[in-house]
């Protein structure tokens, strides 16, 4: 039998002072990186959003598996104790084969309700060296560093068990309780279920190609945005490029950051949206750890084509120029809302509308909208009133067209000017920014109508520093059968997370998107594959949060109470929905 150096050291309040504790945790302490999933829910969590929390728990779990099974009451016991004191229990599903709706099964038919992280491509249990199941984490979701890892309790796949300890929560207690004994020991090591690493059956030693794998990955979900003059902070045109900013490429990967606007897969099927599939992240990643190598000297990022200036549709039947906008070198600048007049003679239908933008380096966002002669020069919150203003197109990079679907049009009215919300950020050089918009008509009316109704919440406070401030809004009732074709919801900074749902006359409701976790950033419009069918009746409702703490990292103030308005500093809940409605 093999000597125990595990000891457990107790002390008097008295001594374990602070210092004491704050040392002798940190001297198990590993590092550790932020990470990012969904749960079975398709909820989103990341380890930095926790901030305000002390400590996150993680545990390692597998339906089906023995030790799991086991731990889910502790955990939920651990949770109801510790809540209280700041800390967040959570799970780890690290096996791709289980989908959310077996791992939504499997906690139901052991009766608890837990937060399951599925970490279908591996990359936070790989991140985090998990080698079986059952095994525990205290995480720190500040500095993400690991405090404890080890058994969860004594009783878990703990050769020899012996007498029940409470391995983590001896760990636990000092951190979240000042003067608690100090926790001193080795924890045991768990022997659960082994962890099959896909990766490594995969690649096994084989290098990974930069050329021939790495590459083509990069320009399908990365390169048209980080390129020369780009809105991206640096272009992806060489490989030295990739292997100096590969640490940080991981990190926006597991975080989830990059590419931007990803939403829940696992919800409808999307047309030209941001995403990457596992695969395509198991790939990086380990090619990323393996050391970003290459052999050879051929670059095929060195040969990239530059940004194409022309317009991509051809030439527009109407160009309007946006109010040229000067942007200083540094600085937040605020929403600029701004409006053009339009003098058209006649009533038209826009076909398309495409963006021949004037500076790509700092406008990140335009909103184009229909509005009365004058409006937002007077009233610039009126962009939201839909008696006076209708939601046209939105230009997020790297696109700059968009084209309604070809039986399809947008009815602007000869009586309606443009208006136009914009959102730049400083790119370190002041700049002045010419943007021009081009407008495509058809000859004749089209089959639908492209109407863009909103989910409108007018009038909401959020208070400082408050986490998860949830609002709902919906639309009024279709009064005729619709088509939904796509979603523009829009929140400022402390947008969290939104869905969207069709709710039927009979009452029934039907989730249509997740956007679980919005970035302030990257306000998309987020297109179905195929139009969804509205009877007549039915309406779309959203349930939208919003975190005001100091731990979103977009948050302009988490000190302020925030109430409902135009500026950064304040928020909407304004999420356009296109949909298209049958003409007589
Ligand atoms: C839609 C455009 C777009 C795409 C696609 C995109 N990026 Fe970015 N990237 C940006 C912008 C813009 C920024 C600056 C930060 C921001 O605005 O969110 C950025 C920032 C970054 C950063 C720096 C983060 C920092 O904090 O400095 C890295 C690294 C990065 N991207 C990697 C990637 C990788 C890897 C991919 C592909 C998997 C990718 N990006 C895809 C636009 C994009």
């Amino acid at each position: 039998m093999m000597m125990k150096r595990h000891f457990f050291r107790m002390q008097t309040a008295l001594l374990s002072g602070l210092l004491l504790f704050v040392l002798s945790v940190s001297a198990h302490a590993q590092r550790g990186t932020d990470f990012a999933l969904l749960d079975q829910h398709g909820r989103f969590h990341q380890l930095s959003r926790y901030g305000e929390s002390e400590a996150v728990v993680l545990f390692v779990q597998r339906n089906g598996d023995a030790l799991s099974r086991q731990a889910l009451p502790i955990l939920v016991d651990l949770q109801e104790r510790y809540r209280e004191r700041g800390v967040v229990v959570l799970l780890l599903n690290p096996d791709p084969t289980q989908d959310r709706a077996s791992v939504i099964a499997e906690l139901q038919q052991q009766g608890v309700e837990l937060p399951v992280l599925l970490d279908t491509a591996q990359v936070v249990a790989r991140s985090l060296q998990v080698s079986t199941t059952a095994e525990a984490f205290i995480l720190d979701p500040a500095s993400h560093d690991i405090l404890y890892r080890g058994a969860l309790d004594s009783r878990i796949g703990v050769a020899g068990g012996g007498e029940a300890q409470p391995w983590l929560e001896m760990a636990l207690r000092p951190l979240v309780e000042r003067g608690a004994p100090e926790f001193d020991a080795e924890p045991p090591q768990v022997a659960g279920t082994p962890i099959d690493y896909l990766y490594q059956q995969r690649f096994g030693d084989r290098q990974i190609s930069y050329q021939d794998e790495i590459v083509p990955i990069l320009k399908r979900r990365c390169t048209t945005c980080h390129v020369e003059d780009g809105l991206a902070p640096w272009a992806m045109t060489n490989y030295r490029m990739i292997q100096g900013w590969s640490p940080m490429m991981r990190e926006v990967l597991v975080t989830r950051r990059m590419p931007p606007g990803q939403i829940d897969m696992q919800l409808g099927e999307w047309d030209n949206i941001h995403h990457i599939s596992d695969e395509e992240l198991i790939t990086l990643v380990h090619w990323i750890d393996s050391g970003a190598r290459r052999q050879g000297d051929e670059d095929p990022l060195a040969v990239q084509e530059g940004v194409d200036d022309s317009w991509q549709l051809g030439e527009p039947d109407l160009i309007i120029e946006v109010p040229e906008e000067k942007i200083p070198a540094t600085g937040m600048v605020d929403f600029r809302i701004r409006q053009a007049d339009l003098d058209l003679s006649q009533d038209q239908w826009v076909r398309a509308v495409a963006y021949n933008v004037g500076d790509r380096s700092v406008l990140h966002s335009l909103l184009v909208f229909a509005v009365d002669p004058g409006l937002t020069e007077k009233e610039p919150e009126a962009l939201v009133d839909p008696q006076h203003a209708e939601f046209i197109s939105l230009y997020v990079p790297p696109r700059t067209e968009e084209e309604f679907a070809p039986d399809s049009g947008f009815l602007l009215r000869k009586d309606r000017d443009l208006s136009f919300k914009l959102r730049y950020v400083t790119g370190g050089r002041e700049t002045v920014d010419r943007t021009r918009i081009g407008l495509y008509f058809r000859d004749s009316a089209p089959e639908y109508a492209v109407r863009n109704v909103i989910a409108l919440n007018p009038d909401f406070t959020i208070a400082p520093g408050e986490v998860d401030h949830v609002e709902h809004a919906q639309t009024p009732a279709f009064e005729r059968d619709v088509l939904v074709e796509s979603f523009a919801p829009q929140t400022h900074t402390r947008g969290k997370s939104m869905t969207i749902s069709a709710q039927f006359p009979d009452g029934r409701e039907q989730r249509l998107i997740n956007v679980a976790n919005y970035n302030f950033n990257w306000q998309m419009n987020y297109r179905l594959r195929q139009r969804i069918p509205l009877p007549a009746g039915s309406r779309l409702v959203s349930e939208t949060v919003y975190d005001n703490s100091a731990s979103n990292p977009q948050n302009v103030d988490p000190e302020a109470e925030v109430k409902v308005g135009i500026t950064t500093y304040d928020e909407i809940f304004s999420h356009f929905i296109r949909v298209l409605e049958p003409l007589p």
